[in-house]
């Protein structure tokens, strides 16, 4: 007798048969939630790892927080594949890095066969900002952990982009000259992160995943204002000296010929979705 929360069966009407689930860490973040979305949609169970379950979420809540190590080794039990979104900037080194250890450890022990995603940012090896080294760390801790993985870069999201240019409408804004995003739409990055974690074949590539066009902060400021009713910033340049802007200028964080590129453009995003004013 099947219970409510047993997952799907794969045939309908053949209980037994039924799908594995898909850890999410990070699932109930930004990315994260919109990987769950998907799952469910997909009828695949998704399972996710917080440290504070809140009741009703959806998916299967599992606590556990990578830092302390606590909780992953019921999290990874029994899943076929992780899609791997927990991020945390101001404890980079404990959760991006020594994190991402602890995981793939729990992998090797109690999971051995389950593939994973590790989500991770384009150009993150070619700016030297302090959390784009944590993430080439933290690519470097999968790519040499003998785990199945596949490593999976994304450009910055719409609400990302949304968020940086929307703090700043109406006033003075600093800003880096020649600043472009590609970015995109998380719920079809989200699409593309579930089909590689159910693709039994790892890629041994990394793969990377941005929006259809390339626009730029200029554009993207004018855009959102106009949007929500305010005043577009008056832009004053910083001069690009440093790593960190120098790469910014030069395009470090656009991807590259080989990205699958898709999605909805940050204007039909921002029509939907992105209208709130925050
Ligand atoms: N945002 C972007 O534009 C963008 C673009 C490209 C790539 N990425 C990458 O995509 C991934 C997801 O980014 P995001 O923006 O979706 O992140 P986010 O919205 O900031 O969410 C962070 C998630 O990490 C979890 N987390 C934080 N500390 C944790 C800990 N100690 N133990 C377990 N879980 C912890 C949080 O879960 P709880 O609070 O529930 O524990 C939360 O769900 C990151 O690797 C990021 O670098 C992001």
């Amino acid at each position: 007798m099947a219970r409510p929360t047993d997952p799907p069966p794969l045939i309908p009407g053949l209980p037994g048969l039924t799908r594995m689930p898909v850890l999410v860490t990070g699932g109930t973040g930004t990315i994260g939630s919109q990987v769950v979305t998907e799952l469910l949609e997909s009828e695949v169970p998704a399972r996710v790892l917080t440290r504070l379950p809140r009741p009703g979420s959806p998916g299967e809540q599992v606590e556990g927080d990578l830092a302390a190590g606590f909780g992953l080794a019921g999290a990874v039990e029994g899943v076929q594949a992780v899609i791997h979104c927990a991020t945390n900037p101001a404890q980079g080194q404990q959760v991006d890095v020594d994190g991402t250890r602890l995981l793939c450890d729990a992998l090797a022990r109690h999971n051995p066969e389950a593939q994973l995603i590790h989500v991770s940012i384009v150009g993150c090896w070619d700016n030297p900002l302090p959390y784009y080294r944590i993430k080439c760390e933290s690519e470097t801790v999968v790519t040499t952990s003998g785990r199945p993985h596949t490593i999976a870069r994304a450009t910055q999201v719409h609400e990302f982009v949304a968020r940086l240019v929307g703090a700043r409408l109406g006033g003075l804004a600093l800003g880096v000259r020649d600043l472009r995003f590609a970015s995109c739409d998380s719920r079809w990055l989200a699409k593309g992160l579930v089909d590689l974690a159910l693709d039994e074949h790892v890629s041994p590539d990394p793969v990377e995943f941005a929006g259809p066009e390339v626009m730029s902060v200029r554009d993207l400021s004018a855009l959102t204002a106009h949007v929500r009713g305010k005043r577009a910033p008056r832009m004053y340049h910083l001069p690009t000296i440093g790593g960190v802007l120098r790469g910014l200028a030069d395009g470090s964080n656009l991807p590259g010929p080989g990205a699958i590129r898709g999605g909805r453009t940050y204007a039909e995003w921002l029509a939907t979705e992105g209208n709130s004013g925050q």
